[in-house]
């Protein structure tokens, strides 16, 4: 079983599952036994890449249901 994504309606992506979060140099973080986190997507919290709530302060709306996505472009 893998992670499930969600990006919650006005909000943040919520993590849930079998997965980690690395930065840029792959260096993992440590979330302290956490089988879920938030992340945010709307660029105004002060602890990314973290949600701290402030997208509801911020006035953030975004509502993104299912979709299919187009085939990529093909590789030059
Ligand atoms: S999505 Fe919650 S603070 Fe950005």
């Amino acid at each position: 079983m893998g992670a499930s994504i969600t990006p919650k309606t006005n909000g943040p992506l919520r993590i849930e599952g079998d997965f980690k979060l690395v930065d840029m140099t792959g260096k993992e973080c440590d979330l302290a036994g956490r089988a879920a986190i938030s992340l945010c997507r709307c660029g105004h919290s002060a602890n990314k890449p973290f949600c701290d709530g402030a997208h509801g302060k911020a006035g953030f709306q975004s509502d993104c249901p299912a979709r299919a996505l187009p085939p990529p472009a093909p590789k030059p």
